[in-house]
């Protein structure tokens, strides 16, 4: 017979086939955006280490939610950016019930009703050390640090999240907010855990934008070492166990293998985080011009979809959503 028999360049062959045999999809309705907010009035502050992406106040932030909601997006996390003199070693400034991230919640919730509210439920923008729990001799201590989250994640759902995301991969916290939320008629909350949170070096922009970077030292005896794979599914299993609704893997593009094998081990939706660092190589080299940013934009989400993320956690939702709306 002569070579070939089968001639792949068929199904590649025009942009009608192509779609036709495209695998995976893109929609806005896969994104959740990060949210940065601040104290004050009038503010619209641009992350030096993330071009294109703001601290917004409160006032502001309606004209943002606006345009993510006109783009399709559907779903947004938050974080807050905590003035110094308001932070310690205990989170005290994260239980304030008229604390920023209370308030926001409850302007998004009253504002913009149909908007999935999650909150990132972690200690690092509160406490004084920078870290995600509670310091004791250079130690971040475990136990007394879920004790805090559990009444963090309280008092977001008070406040009318939807649902909350702890990012501070202490032991058992996922089981100890289920638990407190059982008990105080909260049953209904979702939680979005960071499942398999690296200690990577990609999250340098995002201090940057909350100040939050540590005081000392590294989150190496809390995130994972990014040398392993297995323990991340030990992670899944154990957060799915303790009643997680969905599980993450962060940071995103460097972790494709974790999904996929997450993905293929776990039943529980999985979303994937592309970090501020993706977020900033990915502009840098676009404003040199020596990418063509916005494909690359697109192709790095694609990635997450096609590696089994059903959900993306990205400074480009809003951007690509956009996208997405004018080449359908
Ligand atoms: C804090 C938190 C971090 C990120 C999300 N939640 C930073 C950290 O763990 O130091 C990183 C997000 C990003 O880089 O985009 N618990």
């Amino acid at each position: 017979m002569p070579y070939p028999t089968r001639r792949n360049r068929i199904n590649r062959a025009n942009h009608a086939i192509r779609e036709l045999v495209a695998e995976t999809q893109l929609s806005a309705s896969d994104f959740i955006a990060p949210l940065f907010i601040t104290e004050g009035q009038g503010v619209k502050d641009e992350i030096s280490s993330m071009p294109g992406y703001y601290r917004f106040s409160l006032d502001l932030l309606k004209q943002e939610l606006e345009e993510l909601v006109a783009a399709g997006i559907q779903s947004v996390l938050l974080f807050v950016k905590v003035p110094d003199e308001l932070k310690d070693n205990a989170g005290t400034e994260a239980l304030n019930p008229n604390g920023l991230m209370q308030r926001s919640i409850r302007m998004i919730k009253t504002e913009f009703p149909p908007l999935l509210v999650m909150t990132d439920v972690a200690l690092d923008p509160y406490s004084s050390y920078g870290h995600d729990g509670i310091v004791e001799k250079e130690e971040i201590v475990n136990d007394a640090t879920v004790e805090v989250l559990v009444k963090m994640a309280l008092s977001h759902v008070q406040a009318g999240a939807d649902w909350v995301a702890p990012s501070d991969m202490m032991d058992g916290r996922i089981g100890a907010i289920r638990e407190a939320f059982n008990r105080a008629g909260y049953e209904n909350k979702g939680i979005l855990a960071y499942t398999a949170k690296y200690a990577s070096n990609l999250y340098g922009p995002f201090r940057d934008a909350l100040d939050s970077a540590p005081g000392f030292g590294d989150k190496k005896t809390y995130q994972m070492d990014f040398r392993n794979s297995r323990e991340a599914l030990l992670e899944a299993q154990e957060d799915s166990a303790e009643g997680a609704d969905m599980l993450m893997v962060k940071p995103g593009i460097f972790y494709l293998d974790i999904v996929q094998r997450m993905a293929q081990s776990s039943l529980l939706p999985i979303a994937v985080y592309q970090v501020s660092g993706e977020y900033a190589m990915i502009q840098a080299a676009g404003a040199k011009g020596w990418i063509n940013r916005e494909a690359v934009m697109m192709e790095s989400l694609i990635s997450f979809k096609r590696a089994g993320a059903k959900i993306i956690l990205t400074y480009f939702a809003k951007e690509a959503a956009n996208s997405l709306k004018s080449n359908a």
